[in-house]
């Protein structure tokens, strides 16, 4: 972290952004997006305050083609002093292509349905943790921070309904095998305020609040509301998307992440510190959408003059 983004971390009302556009937005673009544009993309967040910045995913580049210039990308990043650039990793293929270019914070991601599991990552929740144990072994052995991603928190494309018990399940075997940190995530966007905190309330019932993030996609227009309710919940750790990009390519129907400036500018207003600065995203999340070559999905950012 920077040092403001340590100052800002010490205080019992300070939130931790952690920025997945350059990973979860660009992943689910149909255009190309040049490995140019992804570098100079993940600089100009970082220079904005934010602490986090997901750069990539070191995924099956059959899968994810928007991601097959991973290695590339990490290594292209003028990276500044204290800002963390954590990337995806599927399994031990993954984690030693980015270890090989000085990766030194990964993601796992694990599902709480079976059915997007096996879409997403090929495996049933039983397959992809145990698939996952060696990757966090290398990691520990190494030293290398391990996130874990829970997708399919409050409901499935596939199977519908998913039992809160199955997010607190996966949550827990996660935890447990080494991870530091566990975002909850709405990848289809379709909670809504009680029902996103009951889930985080469910999930904080087994594991510390303070190891948990919340992840919300906004299908339904509710994902600054879901934030909303989750930091009067208690959590302090927010993932969001410059200009509201992003989707999963095994989600169908997933529009994009709830937009990092609009998220800024909740916390602004609900008084809670985040070492980003407004104007500075804003200008970013302007920058992306010409290069996508269409307008933000940031209500803050269309309304900003
Ligand atoms: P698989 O086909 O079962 O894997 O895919 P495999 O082990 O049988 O390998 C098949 C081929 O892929 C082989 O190549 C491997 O070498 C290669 P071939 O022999 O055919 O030439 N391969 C790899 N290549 C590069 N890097 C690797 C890698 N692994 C295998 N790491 C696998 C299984 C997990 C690999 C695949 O399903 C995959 O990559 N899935 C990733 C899907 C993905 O990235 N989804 C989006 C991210 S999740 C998300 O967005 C949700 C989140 O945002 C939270 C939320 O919103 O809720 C996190
Ligand atoms: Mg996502």
């Amino acid at each position: 972290m920077t040092a403001d983004a340590h100052a800002h971390a010490a205080r019992a009302d300070a939130v931790r952004i952690v920025e997945v556009g350059p990973r979860d937005g660009l992943q689910n673009e149909k255009a190309m997006i040049a490995t140019a544009d992804k570098i100079a993309l993940i600089e100009r967040l970082a220079a904005t305050g934010l602490g986090t910045v997901e750069a990539t995913a070191f995924v099956s580049p059959k899968w994810v083609p928007q991601m097959a210039d991973a290695a590339e990308v990490y290594t292209g990043i003028a990276k500044r002093e204290g800002v963390r650039y954590p990337v995806l990793v599927p399994n031990l293929q993954g984690y030693e292509r980015a270890r090989a270019v000085g990766v030194t914070e990964i993601a796992v991601f694990g599902a709480a349905s079976e059915a997007f599991s096996k879409a997403n990552i090929n495996a049933s929740i039983a397959e992809s943790l145990e698939r996952f144990a060696p990757v966090l072994d290398a990691a520990k052995r190494d030293g290398v921070a391990v996130r874990g991603y829970v997708s399919t928190v409050l409901g499935c494309p596939y199977q519908g309904e998913v039992p809160v018990r199955e997010v607190v399940r996966v949550a827990k075997a996660l935890q447990a095998m080494g991870c530091y940190e566990i975002s909850l995530g709405d990848t289809i966007g379709v909670g809504t305020p009680r029902k996103a905190r009951a889930m985080l309330e469910a999930v904080a019932g087994e594991l510390p609040m303070a190891a948990l993030a919340v992840h919300f996609h906004d299908t339904y227009g509710q994902a600054v509301a879901n934030v909303a309710a989750c930091l009067e919940a208690g959590v302090r750790v927010v993932d969001a998307a410059v200009s509201g990009t992003g989707g999963c390519p095994y989600a169908k129907g997933a529009s994009g992440n709830v937009a990092t400036e609009d998220i800024v500018y909740l916390l602004d207003g609900m008084g809670f510190s985040h070492g980003v600065d407004l104007d500075a995203i804003i200008e970013t999340g302007r920058w992306l959408s010409a290069r996508l070559g269409r307008d933000s999905m940031s209500k803050v950012n269309r309304a900003k003059p």
